[in-house]
């Protein structure tokens, strides 16, 4: 296996309990909530449980409110989608993944609403009161990233969620960077929509995620079965049935619900130191080679996340030199296309080195052996 340094596009190592708990379940469950035997009585078991983890891991008051959905994508298509209204303003930001970006233009080219963005620039500058500069009186909603997916940058959500709640509009997370790292509240931060994906810092499985909500109501945009009430002809009103259908992903949702306790065991603000300290080693280290510029804004925490320029390659060229040495990064754009413009990278694109829970210091040597011998030959 390679060094695995794409973390933040997804884990690839997983804690044993969740490959066994992905076992288990895809070996001896059934469909829940559709049948009185056994297989399909655990499913509505390990779901139920499995809600009830995760509302104590992120504070969703009503463990109802926590929907399981195939990732963030589809999270955070559900609450946008489900919440505006024609005429709304919803203020976003320029650090933003095309999953918050391409569902908030798509309503914006409907003229459904109006979008103003906190910008940014070359060094990742942001100034928070901006979020409050931007409001108007149709603003709804602040809908933005917990963490670049690309710099690695934590927006302070204590400010935003602040913002947010006194001047009574809707704030929509994206935690996709940071969920399994940093620990969340909903209620503190005054999140109505959590949106997160289950297998990057959560270390959970692929096709995995959730929208948790609290205090909003959300309207469906998918219909279909829910095993109860199939008399009623659109869709239930109440949660989570409202907006979860189909035959879940309990495959999935196993191995979700594992990876929370198995966070849970470790500690999140171990697994945060450790992930720090390796981020800290790499770039201290990638200093001293003197040929990559940092790309991060420095007056703000960050995740294990570090976007990187080569003096003297482009980022791809990069990413397969190292990939041809065992080691696997991510390269391009990052699907931030705001964020890389303002950093004046569209045409060489980022080199993108993100750090896991399971990454050791010794891994980062070999990586940065291995990038000595590039500005060697
Ligand atoms: N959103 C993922 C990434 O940043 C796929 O790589």
């Amino acid at each position: 296996m390679s060094i695995y340094l794409d973390n933040a596009a997804t884990s690839v190592r997983k804690p044993e309990s969740v490959i066994n708990a992905i076992k288990n379940t895809i070996e001896n469950y059934g469909n829940p909530a559709r049948g009185v035997y056994t297989e399909s009585l655990n499913s509505s078991r390990l779901i139920y449980e499995a809600r009830e983890n995760i509302a104590k891991f992120v504070g969703c008051p009503e463990v109802s409110h926590v929907i399981f959905t195939s990732g963030a994508t589809q999270a955070l298509n559900m609450a946008i989608a489900g919440i505006f209204h024609k005429g709304d303003h919803v203020i976003t930001t320029e650090f933003e993944h095309n999953s918050v970006l391409r569902p908030l233009n798509h309503l914006k080219a409907l003229g459904i609403i109006e979008l103003d963005y906190v910008k940014t620039d070359s060094q990742c500058n942001i100034d928070f009161r901006d979020f409050e500069r931007l409001i108007k009186k149709n603003t709804k909603a602040i809908v933005c990233t917990h963490a670049s997916n690309v710099t690695g940058d934590i927006l302070d959500i204590g400010i935003i969620g602040e913002i947010a709640y006194t001047h009574n509009l809707c704030f929509i997370l994206d935690a996709s960077q940071t969920i399994g790292v940093i620990g969340i509240d909903m209620v503190k931060n005054h999140i109505n929509a959590l949106c997160f994906s289950g297998h990057k810092g959560l270390m959970g499985a692929t096709g995995t995620g959730c929208l948790c909500i609290n205090d909003i109501d959300v309207e469906p945009i998918f219909f279909g079965g829910t095993g109860i009430q199939s008399f009623e002809p659109v869709s239930l009103r109440e949660y989570p049935e409202k907006l979860e259908v189909g035959t879940p992903n309990i495959i999935g949702i196993s191995g979700l619900n594992a990876a929370v306790q198995y966070i849970n065991s470790v500690g999140i603000e171990r697994i945060f130191c450790h992930e720090s300290m390796l981020r800290s080693y790499f770039i201290g280290e990638m200093q001293a080679l003197g040929r990559y510029r940092i790309m991060q804004n420095e007056a703000l925490n960050h995740t294990a996340t570090v976007a990187v320029i080569p003096k003297d390659t482009d980022a791809s060229g990069l990413a397969s030199y190292l990939s041809d040495h065992g080691i696997a990064i991510r390269a391009g754009v990052h699907c931030a296309p705001l964020l890389v413009n303002a950093l004046g990278q569209q045409n060489n694109g980022i080199a993108r080195f993100s750090f896991g829970y399971m990454n050791t210091q010794e891994e980062i040597d070999i990586l940065i052996d291995t990038l000595k011998q590039v500005s060697v030959n």
